[in-house]
């Protein structure tokens, strides 16, 4: 199966990206789809609807009411999509999509739609990180709709950051995957991956402990597209605020080294892929104190003993898994990140430097590179969700090899 003879509905809202709507029509078109475009009335300043209906081959559509008493009906339009695609989607007609505020023809066709629903947001930094974006494109994934994240970039501001529209050819091949039922949701489909995050907190008392900084945000934005490709995902997480997007995946909270150790062996023999993003505690101390330690003396002295190597006994005791580490460096990163991929008998191992800004511990974003014992990858600077794609896209591409 491929886009040939699909029926392909572009739905065109208001942002600068809307020129791009062009060769994203073109591409469907070549491939023998045909296409039918709806734009509200502010995209027009945007693109011409003579434009978009010269490369279409079909008349544009943007109100309800056409010439000499005619109406264009959105129930028809909607019906006759097998697709359809709002590219690109502002924060206002997101926000319209998912709240119901019908007052255009372009989110009526969208209510009327029974197909399934792409989207690709596109407006500027700010606005795409804003809570009430992240809120409603959260909402739309739980719809059912795939979202096309915006990628990072260059923005019609000036500003640089994530919020661009997805390159037409991005959403043109998430839609033709779609028809050829081979969706990139789908690509670790059978496969079984762990994956460990977050800090430990090794207790010194009843009511303290030795920890760090680690939100466990990377973890859990692995967790999440693992599972959106069909993975079998078991997440083990010390203690982190961050929630679980995905009800299919298996969460095991954890508070200290030893007891992530011992869950990870539950698992171990039976996964295809282990992904350690955790920031394990590399000391615990001794002794736990079974009551409250009291404030009397001048110096108080702890004494620490090494915990266990998560990684490098999974590393010892592989036979079939697919390993993959995170080194978090300050100093001779890359020698200290392809060192630690030999000791611990690793596949391949990511890189976070904690002298690039935005990369590591508590930021939303991280910089990456990844190294295998032949290739080295350097990725800019973008948030943890789309590290965790390309993370994910590395993996599978070894997988293959
Ligand atoms: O040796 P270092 O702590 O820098 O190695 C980092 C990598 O090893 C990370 O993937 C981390 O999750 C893992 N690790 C572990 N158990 C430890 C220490 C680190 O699994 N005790």
């Amino acid at each position: 199966m491929s886009v040939s003879g699909k029926k392909v509905l572009i739905a065109v809202s208001g942002g600068i990206a809307a020129y791009k709507i062009h060769f994203l029509i073109r591409n469907f078109i070549k491939k023998g789809a045909e296409v039918q475009v709806i734009m509200t009335a502010d995209a027009e300043h945007f693109v011409t609807k003579l434009s978009l209906s010269t490369l279409s081959k079909k008349p544009v559509y943007s109100d309800f009411y056409g010439d000499n008493g005619s109406w264009n009906s959105h129930v028809e339009l909607a019906l006759w999509a097998d697709v359809m695609i709002v590219a690109p989607c502002t924060a206002n007609t997101l926000s319209k999509m998912v709240h119901g505020m019908c007052d255009n023809l372009l989110i009526a066709t969208y209510m009327s739609a029974k197909c399934p629903v792409f989207i690709a947001p596109a407006m500027d930094l700010d606005m795409y990180v804003h809570p009430s974006t992240k809120k409603n494109l959260e909402l739309a994934e739980s719809f059912g709709h795939t979202i096309i994240p915006a990628e990072n970039g260059e923005l019609a501001s000036g500003l640089v950051g994530q919020g661009r529209m997805a390159e037409p050819e991005t959403i043109f091949n998430v839609v033709e995957h779609f028809f050829n039922g081979e969706s990139h949701l789908e690509s670790l489909k059978g496969k079984t991956v762990l994956i460990t995050a977050g800090p430990t907190y090794e207790a010194i008392d009843p009511v303290r402990f030795i920890g760090n900084h680690s939100s466990g945000k990377m973890g859990f934005s692995l967790a999440a597209e693992a599972s959106k490709r069909g993975a079998k995902v078991i997440l083990i997480s010390g203690p982190s605020s961050q929630l679980i997007r995905d009800k299919n995946i298996e969460l095991h909270r954890v508070t200290s080294a030893r007891e992530m150790l011992s869950k990870v062996f539950e698992f171990y023999d039976r996964i295809d892929i282990g992904i350690a993003s955790a920031a394990v505690a590399d000391y615990a101390p001794k002794e736990v104190a079974k009551e409250k330690i009291k404030k009397n003396d001048e110096n108080l002295t702890i004494e620490l003993v090494k915990n266990p190597d998560i990684l490098k006994t999974m590393g010892e005791k592989k036979t079939h898994q697919f390993l993959v580490g995170f080194a978090l460096e300050t100093q001779n990163e890359e020698e200290n990140a392809k060192g630690k991929l030999e000791k611990k008998n690793l596949d391949m191992i990511v890189l976070n430097s904690l002298r690039d800004e935005g990369a590591g511990f508590k930021n939303d974003t991280n910089k990456i590179k990844i190294f295998t014992k032949t290739d080295k990858i350097e990725f800019n600077l973008k948030s943890k969700d789309e590290v965790a794609r390309d993370i994910l896209n590395f993996i599978e591409n070894q997988l293959l090899k």
